[in-house]
């Protein structure tokens, strides 16, 4: 997973390189970031499938592949981020879940222009780079810099995700919106962040961040789970101290 990751990467690297000078282009960025997604996921694709040709995919550009095998599986989304990379804001990542019998084994996220790859595998630990990493010890949640997301531009629950945006940010020291949620998780994990949540995710965005998280000593949950959309995802993600209290603000309209 990590050579699959830094192959693509090199070509993801120049693409973004370009994004300069197709920014003051009149037909702007818009089709080359198209591309530069099909590009790096092919690449993600092919050298993945060297290794086990046998296992399933689940990835953002192309869908679904060798449907059959639902036993092992890994869930690929070339650029996360891709409004930070088409505007030039190198906050964006290549992420990569391995799945086995439903749950997420290990997980690699790499930001190739910061150079920073966070991966972890179940019972191993988590790493950025070659470190060790662990999740922060904030204790209060009064005093955690959260992160979250969205919604996006055709949620049909833009109110509702703005009201909550606004009753948690009473709630504690200060909330993010970094716009990529691989790199969100992977923040939590190495303590950068406290905490995490969105809604309307897709499995892609967050499925290398749940191992890593974990395996950085942090908490992940679903919250209001759809059973009828397996792929979509309300997710948190926090330190083990500030897991209750962020759930219970989730979704509450009462709190001030
Ligand atoms: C997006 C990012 C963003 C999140 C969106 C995702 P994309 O993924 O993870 O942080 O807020 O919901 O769709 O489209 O850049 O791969
Ligand atoms: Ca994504
Ligand atoms: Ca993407």
């Amino acid at each position: 997973m990590t050579k699959a990751c830094m192959k693509a990467s090199r070509s993801l690297i120049r693409d973004f390189g370009e994004i300069e000078n197709l920014q003051v282009s009149t037909k702007g960025p818009g089709d080359f970031v198209t591309s530069a997604d099909r590009r790096t996921e092919k690449i993600l694709i092919d050298e993945l499938q060297k290794a086990h040709p046998e296992y399933g995919i689940i990835t953002e550009e192309t869908g679904i592949i060798n449907k059959s095998n639902l036993k092992q599986r890994w869930i690929i989304d070339p650029i996360d981020g891709t409004l930070n990379f088409l505007n030039g804001i190198p906050q964006f990542a290549i992420s990569i879940g391995y799945e086995e019998d439903g749950e997420i084994k290990s997980g690699v996220i790499f930001n190739p222009i910061m150079n920073e790859m966070f991966c972890a595998e179940k019972g191993n630990g988590a790493f950025l780079n070659n470190s060790r990493i662990r999740v922060s010890n904030k204790k209060l949640i009064q005093n955690a810099l959260l992160v979250t997301g969205g919604p996006k531009a055709a949620s049909k629950i833009k109110d509702k995700i703005f009201e909550e945006y606004a009753n948690i940010s009473k709630k504690v020291s200060n909330v993010r919106k970094f716009g990529s949620a691989a790199l969100d998780m992977s923040y939590v994990a190495c303590g950068r962040f406290d905490g995490y949540w969105q809604r309307e995710l897709n499995y892609w965005d967050i499925a290398a961040g749940i191992i890593i998280v974990k395996e950085a000593g942090g908490f992940v949950d679903y919250f209001e789970e759809d059973q009828n959309l397996p792929l979509k995802k309300n997710i948190l993600a926090t330190n083990s101290n500030l897991y209750e209290k962020l759930k219970e603000f989730i979704n509450k309209k009462d709190i001030e």
